[in-house]
């Protein structure tokens, strides 16, 4: 396969460009009528502003949001937001993501959002990915781990979290996320985000299954068996990646 880079990323207004084709792209799955999920970060944005355009122009469509931020945002844009209680059946969410592998296996949660993108992904009946091709990686795990505890016993639930880790083999450091000033990073739900940088992730299902059986862990940024199909914009315009068939 034909993976980026890590290193000499596009300049950022190349990469905005980019991002803007993702989005562009995946607005060809979404008619009028249908009820969206909306994803978090700056790709989702891009998402937002030209499903905002488009709806203004007449396209028809409710939305559910992943984010306080992503609400903010698409309201300022005009688009209606409804609660998942309201709309509890999605038709389609697209989200961005922090890595992408060819199964398309997920890590996300970079921006923090990860646990009400997870519901609304999962409650929806496509989910769509849109990123540029530097985030498709051969093995997952370059991008650290976001996983969301409860703040309770955050020291103790670190410990289970190195030992799970180290039952699976992997080793690297874990940090519980800052804000810029150096506060405690809090989730829209109140959590806090432990970042586990384990460089490589050989065995996705293993490890999520593992931190699915920490107490103290709400949630993890892999995002296994939810991506319908993921959007990948380069240079050279963008290529669309779906799930292998079964044998
Ligand atoms: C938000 O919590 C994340 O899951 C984002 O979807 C992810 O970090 C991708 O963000 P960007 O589109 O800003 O790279």
């Amino acid at each position: 396969m034909i993976e980026a880079p890590a290193t000499n990323p596009p300049p950022a207004d190349a990469m905005e460009a980019l991002k803007r084709r993702a989005a562009a792209a995946a607005l060809d799955s979404i008619q009028s009528g249908m009820i969206v999920g909306l994803g978090t970060g700056s790709t989702a944005d891009q998402f937002i502003r030209l499903l905002a355009e488009k709806a203004r122009a007449g396209l028809k469509v409710r939305t559910v949001s992943s984010s306080e931020r992503s609400t903010t945002l698409a309201r300022a844009e005009g688009l209606d937001v409804a609660t998942l209680d309201e709309l509890p059946q999605l038709d389609v969410t697209v989200d961005g993501a922090d890595e992408v592998d060819q199964q398309l296996r997920l890590i996300k949660g970079g921006g923090g959002a990860l646990l009400r993108e997870k519901i609304v992904a999962t409650a929806s009946r496509r989910m769509i990915v849109i990123c540029d091709e530097g985030k498709l990686v051969a093995e997952l795990g370059r991008f650290p781990l976001p996983i969301e505890v409860v703040p309770f016993g955050v020291t103790a639930i670190r410990a289970s979290l190195d030992k799970a880790a180290a039952r699976l083999g992997l080793g690297g450091a874990m940090a519980v996320r800052q804000t810029a000033t150096g506060e405690p990073y809090y989730t829209d739900g109140g959590h806090l985000i432990i970042d586990a940088s384990f460089g490589r992730i050989p065995d996705p299902e293993a490890l999520a299954d593992a931190l699915d059986r920490i107490p103290g862990v709400v949630l993890h940024g892999l995002f296994i068996g939810l991506a319908s199909e993921v959007i990948l914009a380069g240079a050279d315009g963008v290529r669309r990646l779906t799930p292998p068939q079964p044998a």
